[in-house]
């Protein structure tokens, strides 16, 4: 039988890995986070603005908001562990910030509850929820008049449907299983560097600009991040339009291959910023 994707008891457990990464999370990798929120902002601040994370995860990013200024951040997420990793991180890097935390899904948000938001972000959820279009017109009807959406989708590549069935198999696989896919993971993609001449030590450094990150933190959830949905820019646009938004930012990229990578090592996600209309 089919199983109901859009239900938290069908998903990777994300919240532990976040809890795990969180524990590590020094002022190096908030001022990565809020670089990271500050380029998609087009570095401008948040000073008086009402922010909504919708799938929080660590909440390293929901401090970001704080400390770009925000006036309120509401962050939600499905797992009660990143709910929990959230409310912990906020608490120890911003004991006076206003902010609130609820366990809920995108699909139950509802502005006459909340209000709306001067800015949604989302970056790197909708495509994990189990209904990436439902999600994306949920977290569109959260944005005020005006408003932003930011959101980031893992792009299309030729290889999704190997990643479909990989992610559905980890999800549930042992912990010493999932250890060894990891293993092999990531001698395979150590092997790919070398053979373009990079280092690997050098790429891991490298890691925390990514929005303060952790390479093996982030192998954990590609590997493992079930339910799975990629889309293409193209798509976005035409989903976008007829919810009425029109485009301020997009950092996508472009396939080699007929528009599309392989993606051997995986997706990325494609980052776009939206303005409702
Ligand atoms: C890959 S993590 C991204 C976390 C964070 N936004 C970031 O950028 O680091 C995806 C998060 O989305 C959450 N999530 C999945 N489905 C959700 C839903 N229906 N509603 C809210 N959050 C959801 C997961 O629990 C997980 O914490």
């Amino acid at each position: 039988m089919d199983q109901d994707l859009t239900r938290a008891e069908t998903h990777f457990a994300f919240g532990r890995n976040w809890a795990e990464y969180a524990a590590k999370i020094t002022e190096a990798e908030v001022r990565e986070a809020e670089a990271g929120l500050s380029r998609l902002l087009g570095g401008e601040r948040l000073d008086g603005k009402r922010f909504l994370d919708i799938g929080s995860g660590s909440g390293v990013h929901s401090l970001a908001a704080l400390r770009l200024g925000a006036r309120e951040v509401v962050a939600v997420d499905i797992d009660a562990d990143s709910v929990a990793t959230t409310r912990a991180v906020l608490s120890r890097f911003a004991p006076d910030g206003v902010y609130r935390i609820e366990r809920k899904s995108v699909f139950d948000l509802d502005p006459t509850e909340w209000g709306t938001f001067d800015v949604v972000y989302s970056w790197g959820v909708l495509h994990h929820t189990g209904d990436l279009d439902r999600a994306l017109a949920c977290a569109a009807r959260m944005v005020a008049p005006e408003g932003l959406l930011v959101v980031a989708l893992y792009r299309r590549i030729w290889m999704d449907p190997f990643w479909r069935w990989e992610k559905r198999w980890y999800a549930q696989a042992s912990p010493v299983a999932q250890a060894r896919a990891r293993w092999v993971y990531v001698t395979l993609f150590r092997l790919g560097l070398r053979l373009t001449g990079r280092r690997f030590a050098d790429y891991v450094a490298a890691y925390r600009g990514k929005r303060g990150m952790d390479y093996y933190h982030d192998v954990h959830d590609w590997l493992g991040g079930w339910p799975y949905e990629s889309i293409s820019p193209g798509e976005v646009s035409a989903r976008m339009a007829r919810l009425h938004f029109t485009p301020i930012r997009v950092f996508a990229r472009h396939g080699r291959f007929w528009g599309r990578d392989p993606g051997i090592f995986g997706s990325g996600c494609d980052e776009y910023v939206y303005r409702k209309i």
